[in-house]
């Protein structure tokens, strides 16, 4: 389905039960809400999930900027689109966590409880910032196989199937260059949400593949230090993208925290 802000198309999809419990999905970089389909399969007679597109990612238009705070308005405009009034349980993923502090930080009244997924609080150091510019141009100017293709080795654990590896391969290498371009520099501009794990006080769960390169799991050992009361759950045999490669102990861990909500 789409609907419209800030000018722009947005697509999202939203399963399960009206009445059941609402989970905001925010999908890493450079991938879609397809990223969450085979946990959804797994949740949605449990819970309300609503799955957007970032703008300028998958099935969403692209606009020539963006940020981590005009991603959080697009999906606040989306609630407000769909009548979900409920303050709702963002769980995001990588690119998906950066957005998930700022929701925190800009929506807080909209959230009733975190799921952080193989990501961090971070931000980049100044040569990760430079870099990530320089490869935003690149992407302009020769397409998003140049992220694709350095990325996909990185994405998965090592014992990933070929077929799996292939078809996100073939995703990324899809992702429309402005939207990936403008995803780059919203990174490279994030705050730093280290600031925030003290401050943070609604329930969360951290989540992380055993073998995440990306996010490493010491990443979310000190977001499980600093952030109170929150869990950790390791998922074992998984890489960055774990709800992809091994939805059910990811779907398992999810519902076992809305549950205790
Ligand atoms: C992601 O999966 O969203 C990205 O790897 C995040 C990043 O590049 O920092």
């Amino acid at each position: 389905m789409q609907f419209k802000h800030d000018g722009l198309n947005l697509y999202y999809e939203v399963s399960g039960p009206e009445q059941a419990p609402p989970v905001l999905l925010i999908h890493g970089f450079p991938v879609s809400g397809e990223m969450w389909h085979p946990i959804c399969e797994l949740l949605k007679t449990e819970l309300r999930l609503i799955n957007p597109d970032l703008r300028g990612l998958g099935r969403s238009e692209a606009s020539d900027e963006a940020s981590m705070s005009t991603y959080v308005d697009d999906c606040v405009a989306l609630l407000d689109a769909i009548g979900e009034t409920r303050p709702v349980t963002v769980m995001g993923l990588s690119m998906g966590g950066y957005l998930a502090f700022e929701f925190f930080r800009r929506a807080r009244t909209r959230l009733r409880a975190l799921i952080l997924a193989d990501t961090r609080g971070n931000p980049d150091s100044e040569e990760g910032r430079k870099g990530r510019i320089t490869t935003a141009e690149k992407v302009l100017c020769e397409g998003s196989q140049v992220v694709a293709d350095a990325m996909i080795a990185k994405v998965f654990a090592k014992s990933a199937p070929a077929d799996l590896r292939s078809h996100w391969l073939k995703v990324m290498r899809r992702s429309n260059p402005k939207g990936v371009a403008a995803a780059l520099r919203a990174m490279a501009n994030r705050a730093d949400s280290t600031l925030t794990y003290s401050r943070i006080d609604v329930p969360t769960l951290i989540l992380v593949g055993d073998e995440d390169v990306i996010t490493p799991p010491e990443d979310s050992r000190i977001m499980h230090d600093a952030i109170k009361g929150s869990r950790l759950v390791m998922i074992p045999g998984a890489g960055h993208l774990a709800p992809t490669e091994r939805p059910e102990p990811v779907a398992a861990a999810v519902n076992a925290f809305m549950k205790s909500l």
